[in-house]
C-alpha cells in the first residue's frame, strides 16, 4: 500500500483505451489511493461514467458547469485536493490542449490550474503518436516537468503494430507511485543506451550477427526510466517489447547504430553501451543474393566503428559506461579498455559462464571502476542487475555533479 491515503485525480479521455482506465483505477485503489475520476465528453462516448462511479464509489466529474451534488467536491477545489493528476489514457487532443495552455473543459482546466504533478499515459494510433506536432507537444510538456508513462509498442485497436498503445495498468500505477513518493533520483537525467545485436549484411538476405537478445540493455533502460530519467534506447533487432516511457530508436547495422548514437549523444548526460555491436562487417555488401557455387566463398571483413570509444573520446562531463563481453578471465583486459576508452565503469560479462551472457534471463558480471577496483557480483536476474548497475551510475553522476572525481 504505497499510496495509502494519497489523493489522485484520474482523468479519462476519449481514447479507445478508455476502458483500460478501470484497471488503472483498481491498481491505484489497491495501493491505497483515494481516486476521483474526471471524464471528458469524448471519453463518455466510449465508456459510461457509471462504470467509474461504481468502481471509485464517488460521482464522476464530467461537466465544467455542473452543480456539485451534496457533499461532492467543487470543481476547482479538485486542484487543491489532488496530489497527482494522472491522465490515462491521454489523447493527442488533450496533450495538445495542455501544451497550448487551452482550458476548455473540466479536465484541461483542472490540469492548467493544478499545482501538483501531472502524469500522462498516452494512448493513440501509432501515426498520431508519430505526428511531429504531437511529438513536439510531448517534448514541450516534458521540458516543463510534466511526466509521461508510455506509450508502448504493441497491437493497436486498428490491428496495426506500432508505438501508441497505452502502457499496462501496472506500469502506469508504478509511475504514479514514483511521482507521488519521490522515488525519482534519475529525474532530469538524459540517458542514451544501446542494446541488442547488429546485423552486417553479406548480401540482401544474409548477414553476420551474434545471439544477443537485447535483454540486458532493455533492462537497463527500464531501470533508468523507473527512476524518472529520460531514456532513449537505440536498439538493434530484438524480439523484446520496449520498456514503458522509453524513446525507441531501431537500427540494424553497426553503422546505423553509430549514426543514431552520434546524433543523440551530445544531449545525453549518461551513455551506456550495452549493445553487442559487430566488430567486423563484410568489406562489401553484394547488391544481389550471392548464388550458390561449387567451391569456397571467401569474405573480406573490415572492422566496424568502435562506438563506445568514440563516445569516450568526446565524453566531456558525460558518464560513459561500457559492457564488455569476454570469454574467460577478462578483468585486466576490461581495465585496459576502461583506460583506453575513457570509460567511467566497465561491466564485465564472462559469456562462457553458465547462466551468463546472451539469450538467458540471468547474468553474472564484475564491475570495474576507474579506481581500478573490480567487484564481482553474484548471479542475478538481468532486471535486478540492471537496477544495481543503474544505482552505481547514479552514484557516479552524484560524484561528477558535486564536482568530485568520477
Ligand atoms: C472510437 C474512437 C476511438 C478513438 N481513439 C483515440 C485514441 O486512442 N487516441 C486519441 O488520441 N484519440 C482517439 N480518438 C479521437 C478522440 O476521441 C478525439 O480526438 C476527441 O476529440 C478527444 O477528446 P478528449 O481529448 O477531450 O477526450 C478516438 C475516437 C473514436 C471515435
Amino acid at each position: 500500500m504505497r499510496l495509502e491515503g494519497r489523493r489522485v485525480v484520474l482523468g479519462v479521455t476519449g481514447s479507445i483505451a478508455a476502458y483500460k482506465a478501470c484497471d488503472v483505477l483498481r491498481g491505484l485503489q489497491k495501493e491505497g489511493a483515494q481516486v476521483r475520476v474526471v471524464m471528458t465528453a469524448a471519453a463518455q462516448e466510449l465508456v459510461r461514467p457509471t462504470v467509474f462511479r461504481s468502481l471509485s464509489g464517488s460521482p464522476v466529474l464530467t461537466g465544467m458547469f455542473d452543480d456539485p451534488q451534496g457533499e461532492d467536491i467543487k470543481h476547482i477545489a479538485l486542484t487543491e485536493w489532488a496530489e497527482l493528476i494522472l491522465v490515462a489514457p491521454a489523447t493527442a487532443n488533450l496533450i495538445g490542449k495542455v501544451a497550448s495552455g487551452i482550458a476548455d473543459d473540466l479536465l484541461s482546466t483542472v490540469i492548467s490550474a493544478a499545482g501538483c504533478p501531472t502524469l500522462f499515459a498516452p494512448g493513440m494510433n501509432f501515426r498520431m503518436w508519430e505526428n511531429p506536432v504531437v511529438q513536439g507537444n510531448v517534448r514541450k510538456l516534458k521540458g516543463l516537468g510534466y511526466r509521461f508513462c508510455g506509450p508502448v509498442e504493441g497491437r493497436l485497436a486498428s490491428g496495426a503494430v506500432g508505438v501508441g498503445r497505452m502502457a499496462d495498468a501496472d506500469e502506469i500505477v508504478r509511475a504514479a507511485v514514483q511521482a507521488l513518493t519521490g522515488d525519482d533520483e534519475g529525474k532530469g537525467l538524459r540517458v542514451l543506451i544501446t542494446a541488442g545485436p547488429t546485423r552486417e549484411f553479406i548480401d540482401p538476405v544474409r548477414f553476420i550477427s551474434n545471439p544477443s537478445s537485447g535483454r540486458m540493455g532493455y533492462a537497463m533502460a527500464e531501470a533508468a526510466a523507473k527512476t524518472g530519467a529520460e531514456v532513449c534506447l537505440v536498439s538493434g533487432p530484438t524480439e523484446l517489447t520496449p520498456p514503458a516511457g522509453v524513446e525507441m530508436v531501431r537500427v540494424c547495422t553497426a553503422e546505423e547504430m553509430r549514426a543514431a548514437v552520434t546524433e543523440r549523444v551530445p544531449q545525453a548526460d549518461v551513455f551506456v553501451g550495452v549493445a553487442a555491436v559487430a566488430d567486423f562487417a563484410p568489406a562489401e555488401t553484394a547488391g544481389a543474393k550471392i548464388a550458390r557455387a561449387d567451391g569456397d566463398l571467401t569474405l573480406a571483413l573490415r572492422p566496424t566503428a568502435d562506438i563506445i570509444a568514440e563516445v569516450g573520446r568526446a565524453k566531456g562531463d558525460r558518464i560513459v559506461v561500457g559492457f564488455a563481453a569476454e570469454a574467460g578471465e577478462g578483468v585486466e583486459r576490461a581495465r585496459r579498455k576502461l583506460e583506453a576508452k575513457s570509460l567511467d565503469l566497465v561491466v564485465l560479462n564472462d559469456v562462457t559462464e553458465p547462466g551468463s551472457g546472451f539469450e538467458v534471463e540471468t547474468n553474472r558480471v564484475t564491475l570495474i571502476r576507474r579506481d581500478g577496483s573490480a567487484e564481482p557480483l553474484p548471479l542475478m536476474l538481468k532486471t535486478d542487475l540492471a537496477r544495481h548497475i543503474w544505482q552505481e551510475v547514479l552514484k557516479l553522476v552524484g560524484v561528477t555533479r558535486s564536482g568530485g572525481v568520477a
